[in-house]
């Protein structure tokens, strides 16, 4: 089969194209013949040696949709799932996957791959953050996947939404858009924010500890500036803030897997539009890299081998 991999780590370059043996399914695994595949922001970072990556040349790539081919399950040969793997694999035309959901009908492979794990984490992150009804919440990186299903979710729920998003991108749903490009952005950022999605990070996020309301809660669950967030505990204790880390295997083995169905039932019933930027064949993995790299687009690049 056609597949994508990851030699070492730097620029595009470093993905190679190969043929490789198909993967042999192991029990509990699905084998899916890949449809899409989602290239999210995260995977250039772990390209280019900013996240800790596998320092095997494996076949790179973590979130794929296409159609069973084998499972324990004989009835579920034929249907449509998004599977999401740790270690990899996903760039390719075969995936054997233990982490998978099933598609409802009328959401197509792209638009699964590039919601099911996004906005799972973002009904995740919501839930965790219990946001109610009249109050403010901050939402970072508003223009991508997460950010963007956060900030449905929060004015769904009747909050007053502040969103960042780069370079003048709109936001749909937000009620203050705020371009992350500029550095001084934080301090356009109304006081008295309850909830912050933090997605940026980096050691100017402490600005934003004076701009949270008494007992307000920030959820922290990414890194786009390579750095996590550095909020001062004196500010945390000082104000009675919570700071809640969002991630790794336990929260997507359990609260974002949890959450995966209902996700793509929100896509199904049009309560949630999957954005895609651009597709390319499997083949220019790199180039689909460079696009997501530049920043230059709305919604998620997809590859379809
Ligand atoms: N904790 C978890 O369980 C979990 C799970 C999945 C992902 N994540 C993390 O969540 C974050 C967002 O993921 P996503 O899938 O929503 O991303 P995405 O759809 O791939 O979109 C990328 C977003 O990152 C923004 N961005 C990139 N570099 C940035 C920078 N230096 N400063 C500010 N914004 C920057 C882009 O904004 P513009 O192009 O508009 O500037 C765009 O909004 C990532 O850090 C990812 O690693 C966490």
């Amino acid at each position: 089969m056609r597949a994508v991999v990851l030699y070492g780590t730097g620029g595009p370059e470093v993905l190679k194209v190969e043929d490789r043996p198909e993967p042999h399914r192991q029990d509990g695994e699905v084998l899916v013949r890949v449809e899409a595949v989602a290239v999210p922001f995260y995977e250039t970072q772990l390209r280019a040696g900013l996240l800790p990556a596998s320092s095997e040349a494996t076949v790179f790539g973590h979130e794929a949709a296409g159609i069973v081919i084998e499972a324990d399950d004989e009835t579920l040969v034929g249907r449509r799932v998004v599977t999401m793997s740790f270690t990899g694999g996903a760039y390719a035309e075969v995936v054997a996957a233990s982490q998978y959901t099933v598609v409802p009908d009328g959401v197509t492979a792209e638009q699964a791959v590039v919601a099911a794990v996004p906005a799972a984490v973002a009904l995740a992150l919501f839930r965790t953050a219990n946001v109610i009804e009249g109050e403010t919440v901050l939402a970072e990186a508003a223009s991508g996947a997460i950010g963007g299903y956060v900030t449905r979710l929060a004015k769904a729920r009747g909050a007053r939404v502040v969103a960042t998003a780069g370079g003048g991108k709109s936001v749909p749903d937000a009620d203050v858009v705020l371009d992350h490009n500029d550095p001084e952005w934080r301090k356009d950022v109304p006081e008295g924010v309850h909830v912050v999605f933090e997605s940026i990070g980096g050691a100017r996020a402490a600005e934003l500890a004076t701009k949270l309301a008494p007992r307000g809660r920030i959820l922290a669950y990414g890194l786009l500036s390579g750095e996590f967030p550095a909020y001062p505990v004196a500010s945390l204790v000082a104000r009675g803030l919570t700071l809640i880390g969002f991630g790794g295997p336990d929260a997507y083995g359990r609260d974002v897997a949890a959450a995966r169905e209902e996700a793509l039932d929100l896509v199904a019933d049009g309560t949630l539009t999957p954005v895609i930027d651009r597709t390319y064949p499997l083949d220019e993995a790199a180039a689909a890299h460079e696009r997501v790299e530049s920043r230059e687009g709305v919604g998620k690049v997809v590859l379809v081998p």
